[in-house]
């Protein structure tokens, strides 16, 4: 198929997340990955269902995205570019609980990651998805005119200091990014700053950056007009554009199973142009 214009296509709400439906993402044109990429920038989610693969054929589908990430901590031997995502009764954590765009701390951080589930729960295990693009467009000019002045440090052993009270040694990277930064395909700004990572303004007191990181982390969570769901089925697959939307994924299964893949490209370094 050379094009996705002419298929079936259902927004999930106003702001965020499109459905597309009737063909199969393995016999897509180059043209029809670009025109995925530019739906991803633009509708920050795009979910698409009854696209079995194997992980070898998903891998190959994200090197047509772009250059692939290999994540700093959980790189897999036999499949380094694909991080396995999994929960069962035997889990303590599931990957991504809690709002955060995926390895922000890197110095070029993903940019679409591709998620395919193959074992589904009964009911749950939802992705909630946040847009960071109509968020920031929905703060004051006065707001907004301060946040682009800013840069934030985002640490890869945020997410295992505070919520996995781990003390593991190990370095992840840390990186200071723009607070608002810049999509390269649309041009347009998305707040860039999140729980999972951030935990930093940059030139600001200790007790300031706590303060503003307080707020905007509340505000993200709370403002269920940018949000949507992705509720699973077997096979679906899920591009998620890392540089305007957060995500959160529903740990509500427990003790049942839920297992797929994560397929990611490595983004830009994180740029806001004025
Ligand atoms: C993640 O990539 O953060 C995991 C998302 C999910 O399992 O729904």
């Amino acid at each position: 198929m050379n094009s996705i214009v002419a298929v079936k296509r259902l927004d999930l709400t106003r702001h965020v997340g499109t459905e597309l439906a009737g063909f199969s993402l393995l016999n897509l044109s180059d043209a029809g990955v670009q025109e995925i990429l530019q739906l991803v920038a633009e509708r920050g989610v795009v979910v698409v269902r009854d696209q079995p693969m194997t992980i070898p054929e998903q891998i190959s589908f994200g090197r047509r995205m772009g250059e692939l990430h290999v994540h700093p901590a959980y790189a897999q031997s036999q499949y380094p570019e694909a991080l396995h995502i999994y929960g069962d009764e035997n889990s303590k954590m599931v990957p991504g609980e809690g709002w955060h765009s995926d390895v922000s701390c890197d110095e070029r951080p993903p940019g679409v990651s591709m998620l395919r589930i193959e074992t589904t729960p009964s009911v749950g295990g939802d992705t909630a998805f946040a847009h960071q693009g109509a968020l920031f467009e929905s703060f004051s000019d006065t707001m907004k005119n301060f946040l682009v002045t800013l840069k934030a440090r985002h640490s890869g052993d945020l997410p295992w200091r505070n919520q996995y009270k781990s003390v593991d040694p190990k370095a992840y990277p840390r990186n200071l990014h723009p607070v608002v930064r810049t999509h390269p395909l649309t041009g347009k700004n998305a707040l860039y700053v999140n729980s999972g990572f951030t935990d930093r303004i940059w030139d600001m007191e200790e007790w300031e950056s706590d303060m503003l990181l307080k707020s905007i982390f509340d505000k993200i969570a709370y403002s269920v007009e940018f949000q949507c769901r992705v509720r699973w089925e077997p096979n679906s697959v899920t591009f998620w554009d890392n540089r305007v939307v957060q995500h959160h994924a529903c740990w509500d299964y427990f003790p049942e199973k839920r297992e797929g893949w994560r397929v990611t490209t490595t983004g830009e370094r994180p740029y806001l142009a004025l």
